[in-house]
């Protein structure tokens, strides 16, 4: 089994490398502050949370430039579809395959029109998703606030790792984030979704005490651009 290599490349778009490569919610050309251009990204897969302009990004354009799977919820596929790239769709509790990777879709308290569209496409109900590769259960949360069902992602899927927004306003802040790990228990939890824009700056260093203080789960603070191994 290969190490699972896990790049931030800022926002809630990380890459995941293990026996493919796995791109979410690529959020680069309108980000300020993104590590790379989205040219320099050859995924095999890209999973999609919702259709906020800050997590649909780029997927249309590395979609058509690399060929590459994209899967993401039912209407947001519909869409992405209507622009000339093959998506896949899928819905809360399903599992999707991709060879040795897994998908499945998760619950996330948030909302997900379809910005790019001009609001004329219905964007569905927004999403997690928790990924299985390279010999891990990622959960992966998108854009939510905290949700008492955290607790069935935990007895379920047994995540981790976790990947979670903290950036506050429109998603979970501190206060919810340490919640969810109470509930979801992981050995690993990395932040995401903060310091982008002015209206969701966070100190993540707050997190990492608050969350380190009450339990066993470490939390990884990730410059912009760094890879770790796992
Ligand atoms: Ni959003
Ligand atoms: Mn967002």
């Amino acid at each position: 089994m290969k190490k699972l290599k896990l790049t931030w490349l800022g926002h809630s778009a990380f890459l995941f490398e293990a026996e493919q490569k796995v791109l979410t919610d690529p959020f680069l050309s309108g980000n300020p502050k993104a590590p790379c251009d989205s040219e320099a990204l050859n995924p095999d897969i890209i999973a999609v949370s919702h259709g906020h302009a800050d997590h649909l990004g780029d997927t249309i354009a590395i979609g058509k430039r690399v060929g590459c799977r994209i899967i993401t919820l039912h209407e947001l596929a519909n869409y992405i579809k209507s622009k000339g790239v093959f998506a896949e769709g899928m819905n809360k509790g399903g599992t999707l395959k991709i060879k040795d990777v897994s998908f499945t879709m998760t619950d996330a308290l948030h909302s997900s029109s379809i910005d790019a569209s001009g609001f004329s496409f219905d964007g569905g109900s927004p999403a997690g998703f928790i990924i299985g590769m390279g010999g891990h259960s990622i959960y992966y949360a998108g854009d939510t606030g905290v949700f008492g069902d955290m607790k069935l992602i935990r007895e379920l899927y047994e995540p981790d790792i976790a990947l979670l927004p903290i950036g506050d306003q429109f998603t979970m802040g501190i206060r919810e984030a340490v919640k969810a790990v109470e509930l979801v228990r992981p050995k690993i939890v990395i932040p995401m979704h903060y310091g982008t824009f002015a209206a969701i700056e966070q100190d993540p260093e707050e997190f990492k005490k608050a969350v380190e203080a009450k339990g066993e789960t470490k939390v990884m603070i990730l410059k912009l651009g760094e890879a770790i191994e796992l």
